[in-house]
């Protein structure tokens, strides 16, 4: 029988949905929500607001590209959590609502899942059982994943996402919100042995992402003192060698992880995952240990609903429907 799904993300500042036919996604429609830039940050009310205002325009573009009617629909699959609460009602309001008129299933997802199933909407999909480094701007986790439906979390961050990590030291660069990617871009002409910064020790596959960010503070205020043009005179090799420290520490537990569970199949994901220092590391660190690494297409990194409708499609394939019931979870978590 063939299955028609519509995905839907509103859990942070992305408004999206995507249709996806029999496991292929057909569109992937993104209105990322501008208005935070000027706060440095995403303000919770104005991404509910903004999606509010987002959701329908954007859920239309999704049919019309997939040239589908609503009553086309055989499912609805939304993002449940973790994620802010009032952006989540959104899309969990309108996925309900839609759902009940439409007399088809409802289809709650983890966002955190949907990133590692990210994976599964084109080729080469990886192969069971494989390691997933998912890093975005509220999580840092290495999953273990043995099939689409089970996963599991064997090592986190105990306290900042390493996403969030990059965003509050660009903060302290003045390069402006959101922060990854600015790193990123000033990283490419910088040094990245230039300036060291301490790496935090947390035992086994967990993480700490805190402390290199007052690390930062600390260095960036103590080399303005001797030189107040000292971070403009060098802003590459601070982004280099701050982007270079946060993907070491990350692979440092990667490896660990990868020895310990025995997997040579490894795959990043999460808005972080776009980082091109993170991605180039991970292709010189598969030849060094023999890795089949898989680096998910850009667009799949970042928040987007093409990962949410195909969560929905293993789901519906094993028979995990939820409820009109079900209530968005802004800390949800899996495992
Ligand atoms: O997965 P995502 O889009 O949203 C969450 O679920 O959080 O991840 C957003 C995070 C932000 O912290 C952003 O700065 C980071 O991903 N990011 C990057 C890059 N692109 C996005 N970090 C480093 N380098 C990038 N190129
Ligand atoms: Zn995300």
């Amino acid at each position: 029988m063939s299955t028609t799904i519509l995905g839907i993300e509103s859990s942070c500042d992305e408004t999206a949905a995507a249709v996806c036919k029999d496991g292929k996604i057909i569109n992937n429609i993104i209105a990322t929500q501008s208005i935070h830039e000027s706060y440095g940050g995403v303000v919770p009310e104005l991404a509910s607001r903004a999606h509010q205002k987002n959701l329908i325009p954007v859920i239309n573009e999704a049919l019309v590209a997939a040239d589908i009617k609503m009553s086309d629909l055989d499912a609805i699959a939304y993002t449940q959590g973790p994620g802010l609460l009032g952006a989540l009602l959104v899309g969990s309001s309108f996925a309900k609502t839609a759902a009940m008129a439409l007399g088809i299933p409802i289809i709650p997802i983890n966002h955190m899942q949907a990133h590692v199933l990210a994976h599964f909407i084109e080729d080469p999909m990886p192969e069971f059982p494989f390691l997933c480094l998912t890093v975005s701007g509220g999580h840092t986790q290495i999953v273990r994943v043995n099939s689409h439906l089970d996963m599991s979390i064997i090592g986190q961050s105990k306290d900042d996402a390493v996403g969030e990590a990059f965003d509050k030291c660009a903060k302290l660069l003045g390069v402006g919100y959101p922060g990854g990617p600015k790193i990123d871009q000033l990283a490419k002409t910088g040094d990245a042995k230039r300036f060291t910064f301490p790496h935090s020790d947390i035992p086994d596959l967990d993480y700490s992402f805190s402390g290199i960010k007052t690390a930062f503070m600390y260095f960036l205020r103590d080399g303005m003192k001797k030189n107040d043009q000292f971070i403009n005179e060098n802003i590459n090799d601070l982004a280099a060698s701050l982007q270079g420290t946060l993907i070491d520490m990350l692979f440092v537990k990667l490896k660990l992880a990868a020895k310990r569970e025995k997997i040579k199949n490894i795959a990043i994901a999460g808005g972080v995952s776009a980082n091109s220092g993170l991605r180039n590391r991970l292709l010189s660190d598969a030849d060094k240990y023999g890795w089949k690494v898989f680096i998910p297409k850009f667009e799949y990194c970042t928040d987007n609903a093409a990962m949410i409708a195909t969560a929905g499609y293993y789901h519906l394939q094993a028979g995990k429907t939820g409820t009109l019931r079900d209530s968005p979870q802004p800390r949800m978590s899996f495992s």
